[in-house]
């Protein structure tokens, strides 16, 4: 298994921590923002007796509200098409689980989500990565590219729209290719929309379930994580209208019994949620997101794309290895007693050496702590750099 490339730089944190430093985080998508209250109001307020096991599906009535949630998002899925796993992570894991023999293979396009590459190791899926490039903001790879690399093997293209790490938005134009492509060679495309709620500047989220024809392709991956600031739920789901597909996942979801009940509440309950909570949310991103793109602008030699969706940006850093320069920051670096913590890119690709240049920043802190930490960013630079 791949160590995660946001987490294995914790250690050195902690030894920073220790030392009086305080680590401003870029290197984890785990939002400040206050989870809705009528979320932690459905724990608080009632008096289970026995804390049982949930349906390993998830209840009816969760997955009910929830093709309701869908419809108004212009997704028309029935409760059926629905299975409630444990976060988004899961139901990748399950996802690839139920589509795939040892062996078999999914493309996606790289930069990707990093742990795509642990749930494919974990579920003996190969990895196929086609590149997408910083200069034209991580748009989808021409279709011929993918094409190419599609075999007798190859069950899936799997994509993040928005994207994680890159922000990256697909166009409308983009999905339909993929549906062209996917139909032609009978694979599933998976989408996993986590972040369908984090779209900017008035663009429109297109999900792969709202295109016509591809009913026995079509997956969609979906958490509570993000849209309710609730990653510590874990609770998440999978949407295919293939009754198969389903049916395969149910099995997973039996063999781990159930999600967690007290999590199971709070993101039925999320659900009630008013739109002013998610207007508020978008809003303080979008200020978030333009902040960090001015200050970024300002140190020299350093590439950026501004994300159109989701809350990370991937930057490009006039240093050859940013697994030692992120791990530097922490262990040498310091201005006032304090410094930051990136995700160094490699891990984001499968490519070996790619990405040895990039970091990802996930702009998940307040305008004050993003404008001090991109100036501890280029002070770090120069000093790393003399
Ligand atoms: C793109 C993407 N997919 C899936 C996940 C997993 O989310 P969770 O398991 O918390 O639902 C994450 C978490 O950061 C993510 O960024």
């Amino acid at each position: 298994m791949p160590e995660s490339p946001i987490r294995k730089l914790v250690p050195y944190a902690e030894n920073a921590k220790n030392r009086g430093i305080h680590v401003y985080h870029l290197n984890i998508g785990q939002p400040d923002i206050k989870t809705p209250k009528v979320a932690l109001d459905a724990v608080k307020n009632n008096n289970i007796q026995v804390l049982e096991y949930a349906r390993s599906e998830g209840s009816e009535t969760y997955r009910e509200k929830l093709s309701e949630y869908y419809g108004k998002n212009k997704i028309h899925v029935s409760a059926k098409d629905i299975i409630i796993t444990t976060g988004g992570s899961e139901a990748l894991s399950f996802t690839l689980g139920s589509i795939t023999d040892d062996g078999d293979e999914v493309i996606i396009p790289e930069p990707f989500y990093a742990n795509y590459n642990g749930f494919s190791i974990a579920n003996n899926t190969k990895v196929i990565p086609i590149v997408s490039s910083i200069d034209d903001g991580f748009a989808l790879p021409n279709i011929e590219e993918f094409e190419k690399l599609i075999n007798h093997r190859t069950k899936a293209i799997l994509i993040c729209n928005p994207g994680n790490p890159t922000g990256y938005l697909y166009s409308k134009e983009e999905i339909e290719k993929l549906k062209v492509l996917v139909l032609k060679h009978d694979l599933f495309l998976i989408a996993d929309e986590v972040y369908r709620e984090f779209v900017y500047d008035g663009n429109k989220h297109n999900s792969v379930m709202s295109l016509e024809g591809l009913d026995q392709h079509a997956i969609m991956i979906d958490s509570v994580s993000k849209r309710y600031s609730m990653c510590g739920a874990r609770i998440g789901c999978v949407v295919s209208r293939n009754k198969e597909f389903i049916q395969t996942i149910l099995k997973f979801a039996q063999a781990r019994l159930s999600s967690p009940t007290y999590a199971l509440i709070a993101s039925e309950a999320a659900l009630e949620t008013p739109q002013s909570y998610f207007d508020e949310v978008i809003e303080e991103y979008v200020s978030r997101r333009d902040t960090l793109i001015r200050e970024l602008k300002k140190i020299d030699d350093l590439k950026i794309s501004k994300p159109k969706g989701a809350f990370y940006c991937i930057a490009e850093l006039p240093v050859a290895d940013t697994d030692d320069f992120a791990q530097w920051m922490l262990e040498k670096f310091e201005d006032n007693h304090e410094t930051i913590m990136v995700a160094p890119a490699s891990g984001f690709y499968s490519t070996p050496g790619s990405g040895k240049n990039q970091i990802r920043i996930a702009y998940v802190l307040n305008n004050e702590s993003l404008i001090r930490s991109v100036e501890l960013l280029k002070l770090a630079l120069e000093q790393y750099n003399s």
